[in-house]
């Protein structure tokens, strides 16, 4: 399939998806389902000489990896770096960390950072090409494209679909730049979660906010599911988890009232019996695997796209 997007990608750094273009999100994504058709390791290799570090401060399992099998298909030199064993522990500002990468000639740094607003700082003040893998409670670009990428691939479009984002809103980065993208769409989006957990200043944006899971899932075609943040949390935001898991936990009596094909979605990871019950997770309305799956394919999109920015050393 060839994209049908008129324009060429410009951008040095992918760092959030709510200043991107409707276009460029189409690029990333006709690029992803490119990527699927062809075999899976590649006769050419856009990144062959090139070096992606991935840096990640915070736990991640899918993103890491993804992006590891994703860069070594396309030929990069693929480098590791934690924060736990990184310079930061001996005082050395993120700044400084990644001027070394670039000093060593590392093309694309990944970064995943518990502080909003880090990917940022480092694209606007060093050349090599920044993705951002995840900052705090701020966006996580890479995984709503994988998403969304799901949604298309399942749903056959994005626009004007109705999608349910489930749980703590106010802490998930998956749920903003879900968000940000499913707009960029008109997706009919819905935010269902506890008071304390739904950010009041989403109410001046065109999508439905209810505190009532029974009202959230009528007619949803998508429902994404989203863990409890606890490491972001420092109170409680409901009286306990046993409520918590009575009011939001998805189970199949909610099923009768959304759509017949619906989608059920989590990023990962998942805490069993609490978001959604063990049945629905093994249910064929479960696309959490695929979707998991599918961010290697979209990462593979991301990783290619930047690389033809990259200028030649
Ligand atoms: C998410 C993250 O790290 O923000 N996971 C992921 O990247 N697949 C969601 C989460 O941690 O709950």
């Amino acid at each position: 399939m060839k994209s049908s997007v008129p324009f060429r990608w410009q951008r040095k750094d992918l760092v959030g998806l709510r200043d991107l273009e409707r276009w460029e999100l189409d690029l990333i994504l006709d690029r992803a389902f490119q990527v699927r058709k062809r075999p899976k390791d590649p006769h050419e290799l856009p990144l062959a000489g090139k070096t992606v570090v991935l840096f990640f401060v915070e736990p991640s399992t899918r993103t890491r990896i993804s992006f590891e099998i994703a860069a070594r298909r396309l030929g990069a030199n693929v480098l590791a770096l934690e924060g736990g064993t990184s310079s930061l522990q001996k005082g050395e500002t993120l700044l400084d960390t990644v001027r070394n990468l670039q000093a060593f000639d590392a093309d694309i740094v990944v970064l995943r950072h518990w502080a909003a607003g880090t990917p940022t700082v480092l694209a606007r003040r060093l050349q090599l090409a920044v993705v951002n893998a995840g900052d705090g409670a701020h966006e996580h670009p890479t995984q709503a494209l994988a998403d969304l990428f799901t949604i298309r691939d399942r749903l056959g479009q994005i626009e004007g679909v109705r999608v349910t984002i489930v749980g703590d809103i106010l802490y998930s980065r998956v749920a903003r730049s879900n968000l940000w993208g499913l707009l960029k769409y008109d997706a009919k989006v819905t935010l269902v979660g506890p008071r304390t957990l739904l950010p009041r200043s989403f109410g001046d944006l065109p999508i439905r906010l209810t505190h009532s899971l029974e009202e959230g899932v009528e007619g949803a075609q998508v429902i994404l599911l989203l863990r409890i943040q606890h490491e972001r949390h420092n109170q409680m935001h409901f009286p306990s988890l046993a409520e918590y898991v009575r009011l939001y936990q998805l189970r199949p009596c909610h099923l009768k009232k959304a759509h017949p094909e619906l989608l059920i979605m989590h990023p990962g990871p998942v805490h069993r019996n609490v978001e959604l019950s063990d049945e629905l997770f093994h249910s064929s309305h479960s696309v959490i695997l695929e979707q998991a799956a599918n961010g290697i394919t979209v990462r593979t999109a991301i990783l290619e796209v930047l690389a033809e920015r990259l200028p030649a050393r």
